[in-house]
């Protein structure tokens, strides 16, 4: 089995058209990067979600690799790139993902509303909220101690100030008075987007949408007066002030700007027509039959949950209904996930079994978290090959993770395991990621000579194909 290098590949000018693999491997020895692209477009930016793709990306293979009507699936979908693209581009878009808030916040933004409706109704229920807190606050608070158990009120109470959890709650309230399910998911989107924010939004959490949260240790009104940790803040030095000291934004006044911005957003839906279907589910076993789909393209969790979704995704998911304890539960099933009892590991390929072997010598709990991703990336990639049709490509973007300073090689094993399954693997295209947007781990220093931090700092984007045995493919 050969292991290809990810070498930008080009093609001879030729006098025939290129066929679909050729076509492949020149997509993926072109433009990766997009790095001064714009990707705010339509609803794309409704929601934070860490690890999204640029729109660019799957635009482009959707473009060159599918006609109109055709069916792209993303089977970890996540805050739905892939699928809004397919449907601006007049394909049928197919989704799954395993984290709920994933699945509400793909359903938003593949949904076309009126604004003329979204905005009325938001007028009417930020007024009603409003009036609520200043004429029945105690009404609000006893809403708040009927909604929880005690476990999820311990952890509302450690990551929200309590007036903050006032005014979500008198929001939350009135959103979940909308009978129409489409309006409350907009706004209920809106609602969790004023939570999850890279800065950690109204919560008392310094960051949410990047790295593991940290509660800020000071916390000050609007008009500067110390709500919280006094003591500490005669400690702190300037620039620490910048990781410790929150000061605290109304959710209402938060919510309001959201709406307002996802209402532009909401403009560009309008005219599509494409089907689409989404399925909160495993992309170990899709809801989907065999050789159905035109085109995959996706991008998995990192190797040993370097970027740990449930950790952000509870802050909002909490008040929408899900008991803290459930969401824990739920974390163990992600792909990446670190929890090895009961696990039905998968025998590996030489090359990723190596790497696997290598990581346990120096250190076995981490040897088996990887071997566990390879072996759940085994069935997703079985998965990715059963449902595609013949002829088709999926492409995976991968970056690459380090355990004990060894490199784990992701996009060379992934594309080991893909082949053992039947894929051919023409093409590895490197994207190199914008330093200052790229997230990296608490704590994480930057060394510019290294190499391995080198390869951090780009992703991987393998090309799969399926071949048609029935047909002569011209290469
Ligand atoms: C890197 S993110 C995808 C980001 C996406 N490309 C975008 O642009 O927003 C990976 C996604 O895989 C999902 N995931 C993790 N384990 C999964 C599983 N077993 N089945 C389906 N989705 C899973 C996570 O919930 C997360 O949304």
């Amino acid at each position: 089995m050969s292991i290809l290098q990810p070498t930008l590949l080009t093609l001879e000018a030729t006098a025939r058209p290129l066929s679909y693999r050729e076509n492949l491997i020149a997509l993926l020895g072109g433009e990766l990067d997009f790095h001064d692209a714009d990707s705010s477009y339509a609803s794309h930016n409704f929601h934070a979600f860490p690890a999204k793709f640029p729109p660019q990306l799957p635009r482009k293979f959707i473009a060159a690799l599918t006609q109109p009507g055709e069916k792209v699936l993303d089977p970890m979908m996540g805050s739905g790139t892939t699928l809004l693209e397919a449907r601006l581009a007049g394909r049928a878009a197919f989704g799954c993902d395993i984290d709920p808030l994933a699945l509400m916040l793909t359903q938003v933004k593949l949904t076309a509303m009126e604004k003329r409706t979204v905005s009325d109704c938001h007028y009417h229920l930020a007024t009603r909220a409003q009036a609520w807190i200043s004429q029945n606050p105690d009404q609000v608070r006893q809403s708040l101690d009927q909604r929880w158990d005690a476990a999820t009120r311990k952890f509302v109470d450690y990551w929200f100030a309590a007036e903050t959890q006032l005014e979500l709650m008198a929001l939350l309230h009135e959103i979940e008075q909308i009978t129409d399910p489409g309006l409350q998911a907009f706004f209920k989107l809106a609602f969790s987007a004023t939570i999850i924010t890279k800065s950690g939004g109204v919560s008392l959490a310094f960051d949410l949408a990047h790295t593991r949260p940290h509660r800020v240790k000071v916390v000050r009104s609007a008009s500067g007066e110390i709500l919280m940790g006094a003591d500490v803040l005669a400690t702190l030095s300037e620039s620490q002030h910048r990781y410790h000291v929150k000061t605290l934004r109304s959710p209402l006044e938060e919510f309001n700007k959201r709406v307002q911005a996802n209402l532009k957003g909401l403009t560009e839906l309008h005219d599509l027509d494409a089907p689409y279907t989404l399925a909160r589910g495993n992309a170990q076993a899709l809801p989907l039959p065999a050789e159905a789909i035109d085109l995959i393209v996706t991008s998995p969790p990192y190797a040993s949950n370097a970027i740990d979704y449930m950790r952000a995704h509870k802050f909002s998911l909490v008040w929408l209904g899900h008991p803290i304890n459930h969401l824990g539960e739920k974390r163990k099933t992600y792909i990446g996930g670190e929890n090895i009892s009961d696990f039905a590991f998968v025998n590996l390929p030489p090359h990723a079994a190596q790497i696997v072997d290598e990581i346990r010598r120096l250190d076995a709990p981490k040897g088996a978290a990887i071997h566990r991703y390879y072996s759940e990336m085994t069935h997703a990639l079985r998965e990715m090959y059963r449902v595609l049709k013949p002829g088709k490509a999926a492409l995976v973007v991968v970056g690459t993770s380090v355990m004990r300073g060894i490199d784990t090689q992701t996009q060379h094993c992934l594309a080991e395991i893909g082949q053992t399954l039947g894929f051919e693997v023409p093409a590895i295209g490197v994207r190199r990621l914008d330093r200052d947007r790229r997230m990296m781990p608490a704590g994480f220093k930057v060394d510019r000579q290294s190499q391995i931090q080198q390869r951090m700092h780009e992703e991987y984007v393998i090309g799969l194909y399926k071949p048609d045995i029935t047909a002569k493919e011209t290469r």
